[in-house]
C-alpha cells in the first residue's frame, strides 16, 4: 500500500501541476496525500488519521466519504450520466434541485442559475450586473467595489474582484473597472480607541467617499463575503452591513453576497445575509451547496436583476451565457439529496447547537500568550498570532510562526486553515460537540509547543 502510494506522489510531482503551491518547492517535496476519509476526519497514506478543521476548503459539509451520496451519484450516471441546460433543455434533477434552492433561498431570490465552480458563479454574477445597467438604460455603470482581502475566485476577472494583493500581480496588468475599500479588519484597522460601531460608520462614509470621488453613476455593484473566508476571517464589527447598505440604497448600487464559503450554516443561519442583515440583489453559493462531493454552484437571482435578464433577452433574442457543465444531473442529485440531508438533520439547528461549544473553543484562547486577536461565528473562527500582545507586534519573518504552526498541528493529527498570522477553523458542519473539545484541545496543546519551541 505505501509503495503504491510513494509512486503515486512521484507521479504528482512529475506531472501535477498545483494551485496556491510553490511549484518548484513541489517538484522535489511532492504533496500530502490524503487517501481516505471518515467522518470529520482525513487519513493520509502512513495511516495517520487528521481532524479536517478547514472542511478541505471550507466546504466538506458533511465530512468525507458518503456511501448514500455514492448511490445517488451512481444511479443518475448509470440512468443518463449527463445532459446539458442551454437553449431549454433540462432534466429532472435540475428541476429538483432548482426548485429545492429556490425555497430556501432568501425571500425574492428564487431564480436560480447552477453553474460549476464558485469563480464561475461571480464571473456569471458580474456579467449579470453589468447586463443590468446596460438594460437600465445606464451603460457607464460598470465599477465594481469589493473589499481588500475580499476572495471572490480566480478567474481573469474574478481575481481582480478579489481584494487579495498577491492575485493581482504576475499575471500581467489588471482591469479598471475595480476598486477596492478597507475589510472590516476591526483588530488592526480600527483607530485608537474606535469602538466597533465607530469602525463601521468610518468604513461606510470611505465607501461613500469613494462612490462620490468616482461618480456615482459609474459604479455598478458592491460586493462582498458576510463573513471573510480565505482573506483572514474578519468577522463585521456592530451594525457594519446596515451601514453599507444604506450607503449602496442611497445610490441604487446592487448589492452581490458572496456565500461560497458563508451559505448552508456557515455562520449559523441558511445564509451569512441573514446572519448579518443584507439584502442582496444576487447571492452567488457553491461549497456546502454540493457539500463538495461533486463540483457546483449557483446564482441566485433578484427580482429586479431577473427582470433586467426577461429584458434584455427580448433585445438580443436569448441569454448568451451559459457553461457545458452548468447543472450537470450528477451533481444536481447529489445538491438535492444533500439538502435532503441538511433538512433531517436539521442542519441550522445543529450549527446553532455547536457555535456555542465552537466561539468558546476560540475565545479560550484568548488568553494564549501567542494569541492576539479572535474572530469567530457559527462554524467559522480564527486566531491571529503575534509576538506581543500589548503592542500587537507580528513575529518576525525567520520566526516562521504558522510554518511552525502548521507543524505541530499536523502532528497532533489536526489540519487548520493558514492565512498569514491567522489560522483559521471551518469545521464540517457535521461535527459534534465532542469532536469540537477534541479539536481545541489539539489547537491549544498546538499553541503551547510553539510557544514553548520559540520562547
Ligand atoms: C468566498 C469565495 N468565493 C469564491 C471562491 C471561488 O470558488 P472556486 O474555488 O470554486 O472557484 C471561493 C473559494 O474559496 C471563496 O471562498
Amino acid at each position: 500500500m505505501n509503495e503504491r502510494i510513494s509512486d503515486k506522489a512521484a507521479l504528482d510531482a512529475a506531472h501535477a501541476v498545483h494551485p496556491h503551491t510553490n511549484l518548484r518547492r513541489h517538484l522535489q517535496s511532492g504533496p500530502n496525500m490524503i487517501v481516505k476519509g471518515d467522518g470529520i476526519e482525513v487519513i493520509d497514506a502512513q495511516g495517520k488519521r487528521y481532524i479536517e478543521g478547514a472542511a478541505g476548503l471550507w466546504c466538506a459539509a458533511l465530512g468525507f466519504g458518503s456511501e448514500r451520496l455514492g448511490e445517488v451519484a451512481k444511479q443518475v450516471m448509470t440512468e443518463i450520466g449527463y445532459y446539458h441546460t442551454f437553449r431549454g433543455a433540462s432534466t429532472p434533477w435540475v428541476s429538483d434541485l432548482s426548485a429545492k434552492l429556490g425555497a430556501i433561498a432568501p425571500k425574492g431570490l428564487d431564480k436560480v442559475l447552477l453553474q460549476t465552480s464558485g469563480s464561475e458563479a461571480n464571473d456569471t454574477a458580474m456579467k449579470l450586473v453589468w447586463s443590468f445597467w446596460e438594460a437600465q438604460g445606464e451603460p457607464s455603470r460598470v465599477k465594481i467595489i469589493s473589499r481588500h482581502n475580499s476572495y471572490h475566485g480566480t478567474g481573469a476577472l474574478t481575481s481582480q474582484l478579489t481584494g487579495k494583493a498577491n492575485f493581482h500581480v504576475g499575471f500581467g496588468p489588471g482591469f479598471d473597472r475595480f476598486r477596492y475599500v478597507t475589510e472590516p479588519y476591526y483588530y488592526r484597522k480600527a483607530l485608537e480607541g474606535e469602538t466597533e460601531a465607530q469602525f463601521s460608520s468610518r468604513l461606510a462614509q470611505e465607501l461613500d467617499e469613494m462612490i462620490q470621488a468616482e461618480g456615482p453613476e459609474t459604479i455598478a455593484a458592491f460586493w462582498a463575503e458576510p463573513v471573510i473566508g480565505s482573506g483572514g476571517v474578519f468577522t463585521p464589527p456592530e451594525g457594519y452591513f446596515p451601514k453599507i447598505q444604506a450607503v449602496l440604497d442611497k445610490y441604487g448600487i446592487l448589492f452581490v453576497a458572496d456565500e461560497v464559503i458563508c451559505g448552508f450554516g456557515r455562520t449559523g443561519e441558511m445564509w451569512g445575509c441573514q446572519t448579518y442583515g443584507i439584502r442582496p440583489d444576487m447571492i452567488c453559493c457553491a461549497k456546502s451547496l454540493s457539500a463538495a462531493m461533486l463540483p457546483l454552484s449557483a446564482v441566485l437571482i433578484g427580482e429586479r436583476v431577473f427582470e433586467a435578464m426577461l429584458n434584455q433577452s427580448d433585445k438580443y433574442g436569448s441569454f448568451a451565457h451559459g457553461y457545458t457543465y452548468g447543472g450537470h444531473p450528477v451533481s444536481c442529485a447529489v445538491a438535492a439529496e444533500v439538502l435532503t440531508i441538511y433538512e433531517e438533520m436539521d442542519l441550522i439547528g445543529h450549527v446553532k447547537s455547536i457555535e456555542p461549544a465552537f466561539v468558546q473553543g476560540f475565545e479560550s484562547l484568548r488568553d494564549h500568550p501567542l494569541v492576539g486577536d479572535v474572530n469567530a461565528v457559527g462554524l467559522i473562527g480564527c486566531t491571529e498570532l503575534v509576538a506581543d500582545k500589548q503592542t500587537k507586534a507580528k513575529h518576525a519573518p525567520e520566526v516562521q510562526i504558522t510554518a511552525r504552526f502548521e507543524a505541530a498541528a499536523l502532528e497532533r493529527g489536526l489540519i487548520t486553515r493558514n492565512i498569514g498570522n491567522r489560522i483559521a477553523l471551518s469545521p464540517p458542519q457535521i461535527i459534534t460537540a465532542a469532536e469540537v473539545e477534541e479539536m481545541f484541545t489539539r489547537y491549544r496543546d498546538t499553541l503551547d509547543a510553539v510557544a514553548k519551541e520559540i520562547a
